[in-house]
Protein backbone atom coordinates (compact mmCIF):
# COMPACT_ATOMS: atom_id res chain seq x y z
CA UNK A 1 0.00 0.00 0.00
CA UNK A 2 0.92 3.43 -0.93
CA UNK A 3 0.49 6.55 1.11
CA UNK A 4 0.79 10.20 0.90
CA UNK A 5 2.11 11.65 3.91
CA UNK A 6 3.76 14.78 5.18
CA UNK A 7 8.10 14.50 4.77
CA UNK A 8 9.75 13.65 7.79
CA UNK A 9 13.29 13.74 8.49
CA UNK A 10 14.31 9.61 8.18
CA UNK A 11 13.03 10.03 4.90
CA UNK A 12 16.15 12.27 3.88
CA UNK A 13 18.56 9.24 1.94
CA UNK A 14 14.96 7.85 0.41
CA UNK A 15 14.13 11.25 -1.27
CA UNK A 16 17.69 12.19 -1.61
CA UNK A 17 17.91 8.64 -3.72
CA UNK A 18 14.52 9.76 -5.65
CA UNK A 19 15.44 12.68 -6.76
CA UNK A 20 18.81 11.39 -7.96
CA UNK A 21 17.30 8.97 -10.16
CA UNK A 22 14.39 11.35 -10.97
CA UNK A 23 17.06 14.65 -11.73
CA UNK A 24 20.32 13.83 -12.16
CA UNK A 25 21.28 16.69 -14.40
CA UNK A 26 20.34 18.93 -11.52
CA UNK A 27 22.31 22.16 -10.25
CA UNK A 28 24.03 21.74 -6.78
CA UNK A 29 21.14 24.30 -5.13
CA UNK A 30 18.17 21.67 -5.83
CA UNK A 31 20.18 18.50 -4.23
CA UNK A 32 18.30 17.54 -0.98
CA UNK A 33 21.01 18.77 0.89
CA UNK A 34 20.27 22.03 0.24
CA UNK A 35 16.40 21.75 -0.85
CA UNK A 36 15.23 19.76 2.15
CA UNK A 37 16.40 22.09 4.96
CA UNK A 38 15.17 25.12 3.40
CA UNK A 39 11.95 23.96 2.12
CA UNK A 40 11.64 22.17 5.92
CA UNK A 41 12.01 26.21 7.26
CA UNK A 42 9.48 27.45 5.15
CA UNK A 43 5.71 25.98 4.87
CA UNK A 44 7.05 22.25 5.79
CA UNK A 45 3.46 20.81 5.32
CA UNK A 46 3.77 21.57 1.52
CA UNK A 47 6.72 18.72 1.61
CA UNK A 48 4.96 15.35 0.68
CA UNK A 49 6.38 11.87 0.57
CA UNK A 50 4.60 8.82 -1.40
CA UNK A 51 6.12 5.83 1.03
CA UNK A 52 5.27 2.02 0.81
CA UNK A 53 6.25 1.41 4.19
CA UNK A 54 9.32 2.34 5.18
CA UNK A 55 10.76 2.97 1.53
CA UNK A 56 9.92 6.67 -0.23
CA UNK A 57 8.73 5.96 -4.02
CA UNK A 58 7.65 9.65 -4.64
CA UNK A 59 7.76 13.38 -3.84
CA UNK A 60 6.64 16.76 -4.75
CA UNK A 61 6.68 20.51 -3.46
CA UNK A 62 4.80 22.99 -3.14
CA UNK A 63 4.72 26.76 -1.82
CA UNK A 64 2.14 29.06 -1.76
CA UNK A 65 2.90 32.91 -1.58
CA UNK A 66 -0.36 34.47 -0.87
CA UNK A 67 -0.74 35.03 -4.59
CA UNK A 68 -0.39 31.78 -6.48
CA UNK A 69 0.74 28.57 -5.13
CA UNK A 70 3.35 26.48 -7.12
CA UNK A 71 4.55 22.84 -7.58
CA UNK A 72 8.02 21.66 -7.26
CA UNK A 73 10.02 18.53 -8.17
CA UNK A 74 7.32 15.69 -8.58
CA UNK A 75 9.34 12.45 -8.87
CA UNK A 76 8.48 8.70 -8.82
CA UNK A 77 10.46 6.25 -8.56
CA UNK A 78 10.75 4.28 -12.00
CA UNK A 79 9.89 1.36 -10.47
CA UNK A 80 6.50 2.76 -9.47
CA UNK A 81 5.58 4.89 -11.78
CA UNK A 82 2.21 4.71 -14.06
CA UNK A 83 0.37 3.67 -11.07
CA UNK A 84 -0.88 6.98 -9.92
CA UNK A 85 1.48 7.72 -7.16
CA UNK A 86 2.22 11.16 -9.03
CA UNK A 87 -1.61 11.91 -9.00
CA UNK A 88 -1.77 11.15 -5.59
CA UNK A 89 0.69 13.13 -4.55
CA UNK A 90 -0.51 16.10 -6.82
CA UNK A 91 -3.81 16.11 -5.45
CA UNK A 92 -2.48 16.30 -1.99
CA UNK A 93 -0.51 19.14 -2.93
CA UNK A 94 -3.66 21.21 -4.36
CA UNK A 95 -5.77 20.08 -1.48
CA UNK A 96 -3.40 21.74 0.89
CA UNK A 97 -2.49 24.43 -1.31
CA UNK A 98 -6.60 25.10 -1.32
CA UNK A 99 -6.71 25.30 2.33
CA UNK A 100 -4.42 27.53 2.66
CA UNK A 101 -6.86 29.76 0.48
CA UNK A 102 -4.57 29.26 -3.22
CA UNK A 103 -7.05 29.51 -6.08
CA UNK A 104 -4.40 28.97 -8.54
CA UNK A 105 -1.11 26.73 -8.68
CA UNK A 106 1.60 27.19 -11.27
CA UNK A 107 4.50 25.02 -12.58
CA UNK A 108 7.28 25.20 -14.46
CA UNK A 109 8.62 22.18 -16.89
CA UNK A 110 11.74 22.40 -18.82
CA UNK A 111 10.82 22.42 -22.13
CA UNK A 112 12.57 18.94 -23.25
CA UNK A 113 10.13 17.17 -20.60
CA UNK A 114 7.20 16.95 -23.20
CA UNK A 115 6.52 13.57 -20.87
CA UNK A 116 5.36 15.62 -17.88
CA UNK A 117 3.80 18.02 -19.72
CA UNK A 118 1.27 15.47 -20.52
CA UNK A 119 1.08 14.10 -16.86
CA UNK A 120 0.03 17.51 -15.89
CA UNK A 121 -2.58 18.17 -18.42
CA UNK A 122 -4.06 15.02 -17.78
CA UNK A 123 -4.31 16.53 -14.31
CA UNK A 124 -6.40 19.62 -15.83
CA UNK A 125 -3.02 22.02 -16.12
CA UNK A 126 -2.95 23.39 -19.01
CA UNK A 127 -0.11 25.13 -20.98
CA UNK A 128 0.10 28.83 -20.83
CA UNK A 129 1.95 31.43 -22.82
CA UNK A 130 4.80 32.89 -20.75
CA UNK A 131 8.09 33.42 -21.07
CA UNK A 132 9.65 31.96 -17.72
CA UNK A 133 12.19 34.42 -15.66
CA UNK A 134 14.61 34.05 -12.97
CA UNK A 135 17.62 35.13 -11.36
CA UNK A 136 19.60 33.90 -8.41
CA UNK A 137 20.03 35.83 -5.85
C1 LIG B 1 6.28 12.73 -14.14
C2 LIG B 1 6.21 11.66 -13.05
C3 LIG B 1 6.34 12.34 -11.70
C4 LIG B 1 4.86 10.93 -13.18
O1 LIG B 1 4.77 9.98 -12.12
P1 LIG B 1 3.74 8.73 -12.13
O2 LIG B 1 3.52 8.31 -10.74
O3 LIG B 1 4.22 7.73 -13.10
O4 LIG B 1 2.43 9.42 -12.72
P2 LIG B 1 0.95 8.81 -12.68
O5 LIG B 1 1.02 7.32 -12.60
O6 LIG B 1 0.17 9.51 -11.63
O7 LIG B 1 0.46 9.21 -14.15
C5 LIG B 1 -0.84 9.66 -14.39
C6 LIG B 1 -1.02 9.82 -15.86
O8 LIG B 1 -0.07 10.79 -16.40
C7 LIG B 1 0.35 10.36 -17.72
N1 LIG B 1 1.78 10.03 -17.69
C8 LIG B 1 2.56 9.83 -16.60
N2 LIG B 1 3.82 9.55 -16.98
C9 LIG B 1 3.82 9.58 -18.32
C10 LIG B 1 4.83 9.36 -19.31
N3 LIG B 1 6.11 9.09 -18.97
N4 LIG B 1 4.51 9.46 -20.61
C11 LIG B 1 3.24 9.73 -20.96
N5 LIG B 1 2.22 9.94 -20.09
C12 LIG B 1 2.52 9.87 -18.79
C13 LIG B 1 -0.49 9.15 -18.05
O9 LIG B 1 -1.67 9.59 -18.67
C14 LIG B 1 -0.78 8.59 -16.68
O10 LIG B 1 -1.94 7.79 -16.65
P3 LIG B 1 -1.87 6.25 -17.14
O11 LIG B 1 -0.69 5.62 -16.48
O12 LIG B 1 -3.18 5.70 -16.67
O13 LIG B 1 -1.73 6.30 -18.63
C15 LIG B 1 7.33 10.62 -13.24
O14 LIG B 1 7.34 10.18 -14.59
C16 LIG B 1 8.73 11.11 -12.90
O15 LIG B 1 9.16 11.02 -11.76
N6 LIG B 1 9.47 11.63 -13.90
C17 LIG B 1 10.84 12.08 -13.68
C18 LIG B 1 10.91 13.35 -12.87
C19 LIG B 1 10.31 14.55 -13.57
O16 LIG B 1 10.65 14.87 -14.70
N7 LIG B 1 9.42 15.25 -12.84
C20 LIG B 1 8.76 16.46 -13.29
C21 LIG B 1 9.45 17.67 -12.79
S1 LIG B 1 8.58 19.14 -13.31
Amino acid sequence: MIEVVTYRAHQFDGVRELWEEAFPDDPPWNRAEAAIPAKLAIQPDLFLVAVQGERVVGSVMAGYDGHRGWLYAAAVLKGHQRKGVASRLVAEAERRLRALGCEKVNLQVRAANQQVVGFYCGLGYQVEERISMGRRL
